[in-house]
Protein backbone atom coordinates (compact mmCIF):
# COMPACT_ATOMS: atom_id res chain seq x y z
CA UNK A 1 0.00 0.00 0.00
CA UNK A 2 1.07 3.35 -0.83
CA UNK A 3 1.70 5.59 2.49
CA UNK A 4 -0.56 8.37 2.14
CA UNK A 5 0.35 12.25 2.77
CA UNK A 6 -0.84 12.29 6.32
CA UNK A 7 1.39 8.47 6.99
CA UNK A 8 4.23 10.91 5.75
CA UNK A 9 3.24 14.00 7.71
CA UNK A 10 2.90 11.66 10.88
CA UNK A 11 6.38 9.93 10.30
CA UNK A 12 8.18 13.45 9.98
CA UNK A 13 6.76 13.96 13.40
CA UNK A 14 7.94 10.62 14.64
CA UNK A 15 11.72 11.61 13.62
CA UNK A 16 11.42 14.52 15.58
CA UNK A 17 11.04 12.32 18.82
CA UNK A 18 13.39 10.20 18.40
CA UNK A 19 15.51 9.35 21.42
CA UNK A 20 18.29 8.22 19.74
CA UNK A 21 20.62 10.27 16.90
CA UNK A 22 20.30 7.94 13.92
CA UNK A 23 23.69 8.85 12.59
CA UNK A 24 24.24 11.49 10.24
CA UNK A 25 23.88 8.62 7.55
CA UNK A 26 20.56 7.59 7.94
CA UNK A 27 19.85 11.78 8.79
CA UNK A 28 21.18 12.39 4.90
CA UNK A 29 18.70 9.80 3.61
CA UNK A 30 16.10 11.16 5.56
CA UNK A 31 16.75 14.67 4.17
CA UNK A 32 17.13 13.49 0.62
CA UNK A 33 13.61 11.22 0.48
CA UNK A 34 12.18 14.01 2.36
CA UNK A 35 13.31 16.58 -0.55
CA UNK A 36 12.45 14.15 -3.03
CA UNK A 37 8.83 13.56 -1.59
CA UNK A 38 7.92 16.93 -1.62
CA UNK A 39 10.48 18.97 -4.23
CA UNK A 40 10.89 15.94 -6.55
CA UNK A 41 14.42 15.19 -8.55
CA UNK A 42 17.01 17.38 -7.17
CA UNK A 43 17.07 20.98 -8.34
CA UNK A 44 19.65 23.12 -6.73
CA UNK A 45 22.64 24.24 -7.74
CA UNK A 46 25.45 22.01 -6.93
CA UNK A 47 27.59 23.52 -3.54
CA UNK A 48 31.22 24.15 -3.41
CA UNK A 49 33.20 21.38 -2.79
CA UNK A 50 34.37 23.09 0.66
CA UNK A 51 31.02 23.58 1.54
CA UNK A 52 30.81 20.15 3.29
CA UNK A 53 27.60 19.78 4.84
CA UNK A 54 25.73 21.08 1.85
CA UNK A 55 27.58 19.06 -0.61
CA UNK A 56 26.14 16.16 1.53
CA UNK A 57 22.90 16.60 1.70
CA UNK A 58 22.71 17.74 -2.45
CA UNK A 59 24.47 14.37 -2.72
CA UNK A 60 22.18 12.49 -1.32
CA UNK A 61 19.07 13.92 -2.85
CA UNK A 62 20.85 14.18 -6.38
CA UNK A 63 21.90 10.71 -5.77
CA UNK A 64 18.29 9.39 -5.79
CA UNK A 65 17.65 10.88 -9.45
CA UNK A 66 13.90 11.02 -10.61
CA UNK A 67 12.98 8.41 -8.11
CA UNK A 68 9.14 9.17 -8.42
CA UNK A 69 7.49 11.22 -5.59
CA UNK A 70 4.92 8.61 -4.17
CA UNK A 71 8.41 6.17 -3.89
CA UNK A 72 9.68 8.32 -2.02
CA UNK A 73 7.60 9.37 0.11
CA UNK A 74 6.69 5.56 1.03
CA UNK A 75 10.65 5.15 1.58
CA UNK A 76 10.73 7.74 4.18
CA UNK A 77 7.84 6.31 6.07
CA UNK A 78 9.35 2.99 6.13
CA UNK A 79 12.66 4.31 7.10
CA UNK A 80 11.40 6.32 10.23
CA UNK A 81 9.04 3.23 10.88
CA UNK A 82 12.42 0.96 10.95
CA UNK A 83 13.84 3.93 13.29
CA UNK A 84 10.80 3.90 15.86
CA UNK A 85 9.92 0.36 16.30
CA UNK A 86 12.53 -0.08 18.54
CA UNK A 87 12.51 3.11 20.32
CA UNK A 88 8.72 3.98 20.60
CA UNK A 89 7.89 4.30 24.55
CA UNK A 90 4.75 2.35 24.03
CA UNK A 91 5.86 -0.44 22.48
CA UNK A 92 8.68 -0.87 25.87
CA UNK A 93 5.87 -0.71 28.74
CA UNK A 94 3.42 -3.29 29.52
CA UNK A 95 -0.10 -2.25 29.54
CA UNK A 96 -0.86 -0.96 32.74
CA UNK A 97 2.73 -1.06 33.90
CA UNK A 98 4.36 2.49 35.57
CA UNK A 99 5.61 4.47 33.04
CA UNK A 100 8.54 5.97 34.61
CA UNK A 101 9.65 9.69 33.71
CA UNK A 102 12.44 8.60 31.62
CA UNK A 103 10.33 7.17 29.03
CA UNK A 104 9.31 11.16 28.70
CA UNK A 105 10.86 14.46 28.85
CA UNK A 106 8.32 16.53 29.78
CA UNK A 107 5.61 14.39 31.33
CA UNK A 108 5.18 11.65 34.25
CA UNK A 109 2.88 8.95 32.95
CA UNK A 110 2.15 6.29 36.13
CA UNK A 111 -0.66 3.89 36.06
CA UNK A 112 -2.50 2.73 39.68
CA UNK A 113 -5.51 1.74 40.51
CA UNK A 114 -7.39 1.23 37.28
CA UNK A 115 -6.07 4.93 36.08
CA UNK A 116 -3.48 6.30 33.69
CA UNK A 117 -2.26 9.56 34.95
CA UNK A 118 -0.60 12.27 32.31
CA UNK A 119 0.95 14.88 34.22
CA UNK A 120 2.70 17.67 32.32
CA UNK A 121 5.61 18.16 33.97
CA UNK A 122 7.74 21.41 32.87
CA UNK A 123 6.85 23.76 35.69
CA UNK A 124 9.03 26.33 35.85
CA UNK A 125 7.76 27.20 32.38
CA UNK A 126 4.48 26.76 33.83
CA UNK A 127 3.77 23.60 32.31
CA UNK A 128 3.72 25.39 28.60
CA UNK A 129 3.73 22.95 25.68
CA UNK A 130 6.99 22.55 23.43
CA UNK A 131 6.36 21.01 20.48
CA UNK A 132 8.21 18.04 21.64
CA UNK A 133 5.78 17.96 24.45
CA UNK A 134 2.88 18.06 22.43
CA UNK A 135 4.46 15.03 20.60
CA UNK A 136 4.60 13.29 24.09
CA UNK A 137 1.21 13.72 24.95
CA UNK A 138 -0.25 12.09 21.39
CA UNK A 139 2.00 8.92 22.40
CA UNK A 140 1.37 9.07 26.44
CA UNK A 141 -2.69 9.12 24.93
CA UNK A 142 -2.29 6.54 22.43
CA UNK A 143 -0.38 4.37 24.92
CA UNK A 144 -3.34 4.87 27.18
CA UNK A 145 -5.66 4.35 25.08
CA UNK A 146 -4.34 0.40 24.65
CA UNK A 147 -3.40 -0.11 28.46
CA UNK A 148 -5.34 -2.13 30.95
CA UNK A 149 -6.61 0.96 32.54
CA UNK A 150 -10.46 2.24 33.32
CA UNK A 151 -10.03 5.57 32.62
CA UNK A 152 -7.50 8.68 31.97
CA UNK A 153 -6.52 11.48 33.74
CA UNK A 154 -4.39 14.87 32.78
CA UNK A 155 -2.96 16.98 35.42
CA UNK A 156 -0.25 19.35 36.09
CA UNK A 157 3.05 19.32 38.34
CA UNK A 158 3.08 22.21 39.98
CA UNK A 159 1.46 25.20 40.62
CA UNK A 160 -0.18 25.84 36.96
CA UNK A 161 -1.89 23.44 35.02
CA UNK A 162 -0.65 24.41 32.04
CA UNK A 163 0.16 27.86 30.57
CA UNK A 164 -0.81 26.96 27.01
CA UNK A 165 1.82 26.80 24.10
CA UNK A 166 4.97 27.37 24.26
CA UNK A 167 5.36 30.72 22.66
CA UNK A 168 9.14 30.03 21.74
CA UNK A 169 7.93 27.14 19.60
CA UNK A 170 7.40 29.69 16.79
CA UNK A 171 11.66 30.67 17.10
CA UNK A 172 12.69 26.82 15.99
CA UNK A 173 11.94 27.91 12.30
CA UNK A 174 12.80 25.09 9.54
CA UNK A 175 14.63 25.62 6.45
CA UNK A 176 11.95 26.41 4.77
CA UNK A 177 11.15 29.43 6.54
CA UNK A 178 7.86 30.41 8.32
CA UNK A 179 5.52 29.42 5.83
CA UNK A 180 6.84 26.05 6.64
CA UNK A 181 6.60 26.58 9.92
CA UNK A 182 3.03 27.41 9.95
CA UNK A 183 2.31 24.42 7.66
CA UNK A 184 4.10 22.04 10.34
CA UNK A 185 2.66 23.15 13.29
CA UNK A 186 -1.00 23.30 12.04
CA UNK A 187 -0.52 19.96 10.83
CA UNK A 188 0.40 19.10 14.56
CA UNK A 189 -2.36 20.79 16.34
CA UNK A 190 -4.67 18.92 14.37
CA UNK A 191 -2.45 15.37 14.90
CA UNK A 192 -2.82 16.43 18.60
CA UNK A 193 -6.65 17.83 19.21
CA UNK A 194 -7.51 14.64 16.77
CA UNK A 195 -6.00 12.64 19.32
CA UNK A 196 -8.27 13.90 22.20
CA UNK A 197 -10.94 13.94 19.67
CA UNK A 198 -10.71 9.78 19.39
CA UNK A 199 -9.59 8.95 22.26
CA UNK A 200 -12.21 6.11 23.58
CA UNK A 201 -12.32 6.04 27.43
CA UNK A 202 -13.49 8.77 29.95
CA UNK A 203 -10.80 11.23 30.12
CA UNK A 204 -10.93 13.45 33.23
CA UNK A 205 -8.67 16.75 33.67
CA UNK A 206 -7.77 17.45 37.00
CA UNK A 207 -7.13 20.94 37.10
CA UNK A 208 -4.94 21.51 39.83
CA UNK A 209 -4.10 25.77 38.86
CA UNK A 210 -4.18 28.63 36.28
CA UNK A 211 -4.97 26.71 32.88
CA UNK A 212 -4.22 28.93 29.51
CA UNK A 213 -5.17 28.89 25.69
CA UNK A 214 -5.26 25.01 24.13
CA UNK A 215 -4.67 23.61 28.16
CA UNK A 216 -8.83 25.03 28.14
CA UNK A 217 -9.83 24.63 24.34
CA UNK A 218 -9.67 21.19 24.73
CA UNK A 219 -11.37 21.31 28.26
CA UNK A 220 -13.92 20.81 25.51
CA UNK A 221 -13.05 17.20 24.44
CA UNK A 222 -12.50 16.04 28.22
CA UNK A 223 -15.35 13.94 29.73
CA UNK A 224 -15.16 15.93 32.98
CA UNK A 225 -12.93 18.40 34.14
CA UNK A 226 -12.37 18.90 37.99
CA UNK A 227 -10.91 22.33 39.18
CA UNK A 228 -9.40 23.53 42.38
CA UNK A 229 -10.26 26.57 43.77
CA UNK A 230 -6.79 28.02 42.46
CA UNK A 231 -7.65 27.07 38.63
CA UNK A 232 -8.34 29.84 36.09
CA UNK A 233 -9.10 29.42 32.69
CA UNK A 234 -7.94 32.11 29.99
CA UNK A 235 -7.78 32.05 26.07
CA UNK A 236 -6.65 35.12 25.18
CA UNK A 237 -6.18 34.70 21.54
CA UNK A 238 -7.08 37.99 20.17
CA UNK A 239 -4.66 39.47 22.93
CA UNK A 240 -2.18 37.34 21.00
CA UNK A 241 -3.48 37.46 17.13
CA UNK A 242 -4.96 34.02 17.22
CA UNK A 243 -7.85 32.38 16.81
CA UNK A 244 -9.47 29.45 18.83
CA UNK A 245 -8.18 25.79 18.55
CA UNK A 246 -9.16 22.64 20.23
CA UNK A 247 -12.53 22.72 18.72
CA UNK A 248 -13.51 25.40 21.36
CA UNK A 249 -15.16 27.26 18.24
CA UNK A 250 -17.87 24.88 18.65
CA UNK A 251 -17.74 23.26 21.84
CA UNK A 252 -17.34 26.45 24.21
CA UNK A 253 -20.80 27.71 22.46
CA UNK A 254 -22.24 24.31 23.26
CA UNK A 255 -21.35 24.35 26.22
CA UNK A 256 -21.94 27.92 27.73
CA UNK A 257 -23.63 29.37 24.93
CA UNK A 258 -22.90 31.73 22.27
CA UNK A 259 -22.62 34.87 24.64
CA UNK A 260 -20.35 33.66 27.14
CA UNK A 261 -18.17 31.90 24.34
CA UNK A 262 -17.71 34.88 22.53
CA UNK A 263 -16.55 36.91 26.06
CA UNK A 264 -14.09 33.96 26.40
CA UNK A 265 -12.71 33.01 22.89
CA UNK A 266 -13.18 36.35 21.76
CA UNK A 267 -12.34 39.12 24.39
CA UNK A 268 -10.07 36.98 26.11
CA UNK A 269 -12.52 37.11 29.61
CA UNK A 270 -10.51 35.05 32.47
CA UNK A 271 -12.76 32.97 34.51
CA UNK A 272 -12.32 31.46 38.18
CA UNK A 273 -13.22 28.35 38.50
CA UNK A 274 -16.50 28.97 40.24
CA UNK A 275 -17.15 30.90 36.74
CA UNK A 276 -16.12 28.02 34.76
CA UNK A 277 -18.09 25.94 36.68
CA UNK A 278 -21.46 27.91 36.43
CA UNK A 279 -21.12 27.85 32.76
CA UNK A 280 -20.25 24.43 32.00
CA UNK A 281 -17.09 23.90 31.10
CA UNK A 282 -16.23 22.63 34.45
CA UNK A 283 -17.23 19.39 36.00
CA UNK A 284 -17.11 20.29 40.10
CA UNK A 285 -14.58 22.88 41.95
CA UNK A 286 -12.89 21.77 45.01
CA UNK A 287 -10.74 23.72 48.23
CA UNK A 288 -7.57 23.69 46.79
CA UNK A 289 -6.19 22.68 50.59
CA UNK A 290 -8.49 19.11 49.52
CA UNK A 291 -8.38 19.22 46.15
CA UNK A 292 -6.04 16.33 45.55
CA UNK A 293 -7.58 14.28 47.91
CA UNK A 294 -11.61 14.27 47.56
CA UNK A 295 -10.59 14.21 43.50
CA UNK A 296 -8.17 11.17 43.62
CA UNK A 297 -10.93 9.55 45.95
CA UNK A 298 -13.76 9.92 43.77
CA UNK A 299 -11.52 9.02 40.62
CA UNK A 300 -10.65 5.66 42.37
CA UNK A 301 -14.07 5.07 43.46
CA UNK A 302 -15.41 5.64 39.29
CA UNK A 303 -12.21 3.81 38.25
CA UNK A 304 -14.07 0.42 39.47
CA UNK A 305 -16.93 0.73 37.28
CA UNK A 306 -17.41 -1.57 34.36
CA UNK A 307 -14.68 -0.62 32.12
CA UNK A 308 -16.72 -1.64 29.29
CA UNK A 309 -19.86 0.33 29.88
CA UNK A 310 -18.04 2.98 30.62
CA UNK A 311 -15.81 3.39 27.25
CA UNK A 312 -19.48 2.97 25.21
CA UNK A 313 -21.50 4.78 27.17
CA UNK A 314 -18.72 7.37 26.43
CA UNK A 315 -19.20 5.95 22.67
CA UNK A 316 -23.07 6.45 22.52
CA UNK A 317 -22.50 10.11 24.25
CA UNK A 318 -19.58 11.39 21.57
CA UNK A 319 -19.79 9.71 18.15
CA UNK A 320 -22.41 11.30 17.22
CA UNK A 321 -20.41 14.31 16.80
CA UNK A 322 -16.88 12.98 16.36
CA UNK A 323 -17.14 13.52 12.31
CA UNK A 324 -18.68 17.27 13.19
CA UNK A 325 -15.37 17.87 15.32
CA UNK A 326 -12.68 16.84 12.78
CA UNK A 327 -14.16 19.25 10.67
CA UNK A 328 -13.90 21.91 13.33
CA UNK A 329 -10.37 20.93 14.27
CA UNK A 330 -9.18 20.81 10.17
CA UNK A 331 -11.05 24.49 10.11
CA UNK A 332 -9.63 25.84 12.99
CA UNK A 333 -6.25 24.63 12.17
CA UNK A 334 -5.79 25.65 8.72
CA UNK A 335 -7.30 29.40 9.66
CA UNK A 336 -4.21 29.40 12.65
CA UNK A 337 -2.30 28.77 10.12
CA UNK A 338 -3.00 32.43 8.25
CA UNK A 339 -2.53 33.77 11.74
CA UNK A 340 0.52 32.66 13.12
CA UNK A 341 1.93 34.59 9.68
CA UNK A 342 0.12 37.67 10.90
CA UNK A 343 1.72 41.07 12.23
CA UNK A 344 -0.72 41.00 14.78
CA UNK A 345 0.74 37.34 15.70
CA UNK A 346 4.39 37.73 15.41
CA UNK A 347 4.29 41.80 17.29
CA UNK A 348 2.43 39.70 20.28
CA UNK A 349 5.16 36.83 20.45
CA UNK A 350 7.92 39.38 19.94
CA UNK A 351 6.45 41.13 22.90
CA UNK A 352 6.48 38.34 25.49
CA UNK A 353 9.49 36.20 24.28
CA UNK A 354 11.25 40.22 24.50
CA UNK A 355 9.42 39.87 28.48
CA UNK A 356 7.68 43.57 27.24
CA UNK A 357 4.27 41.47 28.17
CA UNK A 358 2.76 38.81 29.90
CA UNK A 359 -0.85 37.81 29.86
N1 LIG B 1 5.40 30.03 26.51
C1 LIG B 1 6.72 30.22 26.74
N2 LIG B 1 7.23 30.46 27.97
C2 LIG B 1 6.36 30.51 28.98
C3 LIG B 1 4.98 30.33 28.83
C4 LIG B 1 4.50 30.08 27.51
N3 LIG B 1 3.21 29.87 27.26
N4 LIG B 1 4.40 30.42 30.02
C5 LIG B 1 5.37 30.67 30.90
N5 LIG B 1 6.55 30.72 30.29
C6 LIG B 1 7.87 30.97 30.89
C7 LIG B 1 8.06 32.45 31.24
O1 LIG B 1 8.53 33.19 30.12
C8 LIG B 1 9.09 32.37 32.34
O2 LIG B 1 10.35 32.18 31.73
P1 LIG B 1 11.68 32.81 32.41
O3 LIG B 1 11.82 32.08 33.71
O4 LIG B 1 12.75 32.48 31.41
O5 LIG B 1 11.42 34.27 32.58
C9 LIG B 1 8.73 31.06 33.06
O6 LIG B 1 7.93 30.31 32.15
C10 LIG B 1 7.92 31.30 34.31
O7 LIG B 1 6.79 32.12 33.99
P2 LIG B 1 6.57 33.61 34.58
O8 LIG B 1 6.06 34.47 33.46
O9 LIG B 1 7.78 34.11 35.29
O10 LIG B 1 5.42 33.33 35.64
P3 LIG B 1 4.25 34.31 36.08
O11 LIG B 1 3.53 33.60 37.17
O12 LIG B 1 4.75 35.70 36.34
O13 LIG B 1 3.27 34.41 34.76
C11 LIG B 1 1.99 33.53 32.95
C12 LIG B 1 2.71 33.22 34.27
C13 LIG B 1 1.47 32.21 32.40
C14 LIG B 1 0.83 34.49 33.21
C15 LIG B 1 2.98 34.20 31.96
O14 LIG B 1 4.18 33.41 31.89
C16 LIG B 1 2.44 34.30 30.58
O15 LIG B 1 1.77 35.28 30.26
N6 LIG B 1 2.72 33.28 29.72
C17 LIG B 1 2.24 33.27 28.34
C18 LIG B 1 0.98 32.47 28.28
C19 LIG B 1 0.43 32.46 26.86
O16 LIG B 1 0.32 33.49 26.22
N7 LIG B 1 0.11 31.25 26.40
C20 LIG B 1 -0.38 31.03 25.07
C21 LIG B 1 -1.85 31.15 25.06
S1 LIG B 1 -2.55 30.87 23.46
Amino acid sequence: MRASQEDFESAMNQVKLLKKDPGNEVKLRLYALYKQATEGPCNMPKPGVFDFINKAKWDAWNALGSLPKETARQNYVDLVSSLTSSSEPSSQVKPGADRGQQEYENLVVTSEDGITKIMFNRPTRKNAISTQMYQEIMLALKAASKDDSTITVVTGNGDYYCSGNDLANFTDIPPGGVEEKAKQSAIMLRDFVGTFIDFPKPLVAVVNGPAVGISVTILGLFDAVYASDRATFHTPFSHLGLSPEGCASYTFPKIMGPAKATEMLIFGKKLTAGEACAQGLVTEVFPDSTFQKEVWTRLKAYSKLPPNSMRISKQVIRNMEKEKLHAVNAEESSVLQERWLSDECINATMNFLSKKAKL
